[in-house]
């Protein structure tokens, strides 16, 4: 079993369900209210331990009452807390999360509070995680100057990087060389490589094509493998030399996608802690981020590996 670790975002999550998403100025009446745990990082840690790895985490909250909520979720599922970094000015992060009933999308607004606040300290705290760990996971959504740090220094250690570039943002080069694997979804591989993949608008050949060219940019920057998860349309994995694509389960009926992606990443990483290749752990993270949608919340939605057992036991 290899040694993996998470190192991202913690947020508050609070989640309302409604008859459609406002448009601009529109107030819509909610059905439904939930306070959770989230954040892209810790979502993806909580995929991975339910998952059945032995993740490190590495997140920073505030001093507060929020804070609670992530760690009474750790103590639950027995997840370490050693890395569990605290901002002294800064508040946990939120994440305001908006969910259309009707077609289960979201929106997501996020402040990222201590999240982005990650410095020369938290550094030197983490350092040992990192070096005892073979695969590292980590997302956009804390601080780039510390991203910047990190992932080279893992790389430089021989770690296996991988990289989730969500939410999209402009990505320095010194984070995509050498990364063992990147995994954006069609929006985030658009806007990071200016190449129209459009689940939506493409035939499933033109979208095939796209998410090719996609990955050979991806390929030219010094990534190893390309990852590109479309909603509805499944997964695209290219390892360099074969490209193949994963679809949804067909009696899976969503509920909320809030954090599939997450369940995506997490279930990955777990994966590739037991050792398997690039397209049997990208198999296996689609079972967890297919059942992740059958049930409401991100982080609480991650299934447990006996769900995720007796799902692949019945195929
Ligand atoms: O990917 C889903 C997550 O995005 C939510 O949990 C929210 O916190 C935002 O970070």
């Amino acid at each position: 079993m290899k040694r993996v670790m998470v190192l991202g975002s913690s947020f508050v999550d609070l989640m309302t369900r409604a008859p459609h998403l406002p448009e601009h100025g529109e107030t819509v009446m909610g059905t439904y209210f939930k306070m959770g745990p989230g954040g892209k990082g810790f979502n993806q840690a909580v995929a991975a331990r339910r998952a059945g790895a032995a993740i490190c985490t590495a997140i920073k909250l505030g001093r507060d009452e929020f804070a609670s909520v992530p760690l009474r979720y750790m103590e639950q599922y027995d997840m370490n807390r050693d890395y569990v970094r605290y901002s002294d000015e800064l508040p946990t992060g939120n994440a305001l999360i908006m969910v259309d009933e009707v077609t289960s999308q979201n929106m997501i607004a996020v402040y990222a509070g201590a999240s982005a606040s990650f410095g020369e300290e938290d550094f030197e705290a983490l350092k040992p995680a990192i070096d005892s760990c073979d695969c590292l996971l980590l997302q956009l959504e804390i601080n780039m100057d510390f991203m910047e740090k990190v992932v080279p220094y893992a790389v430089s250690k021989g770690i296996k990087v991988i990289l989730n570039p969500a939410p999209a943002a402009e990505i320095p080069e010194v984070l995509l060389s050498s990364l063992y694997a990147v995994i954006p979804n069609e929006v985030e591989a658009k806007l990071i490589t200016g190449i129209p993949v459009v689940w939506k608008e493409q035939t499933d050949e033109e979208l095939m094509e796209a998410c090719g060219k996609a990955a050979d940019w991806f390929f030219a920057k010094g990534v190893s493998n390309v990852i590109i998860t479309l909603g509805k349309k499944g997964l695209y994995v290219n390892n360099g030399s074969e490209a193949r694509r994963f679809t949804n389960y067909d009696e899976i009926k969503p509920v909320d996608t809030t954090g599939a992606g997450d369940a995506f990443c997490g279930g990955f990483l777990a994966a590739l802690g037991e050792e398997k290749d690039i397209f049997d752990a990208a198999a296996f993270g689609n079972v967890v981020s297919n059942l992740s949608v059958t049930r409401i919340g991100a982080a609480p939605s991650m299934p447990s590996r006996e769900e995720i057992d007796a799902f692949l036991k019945n195929r």
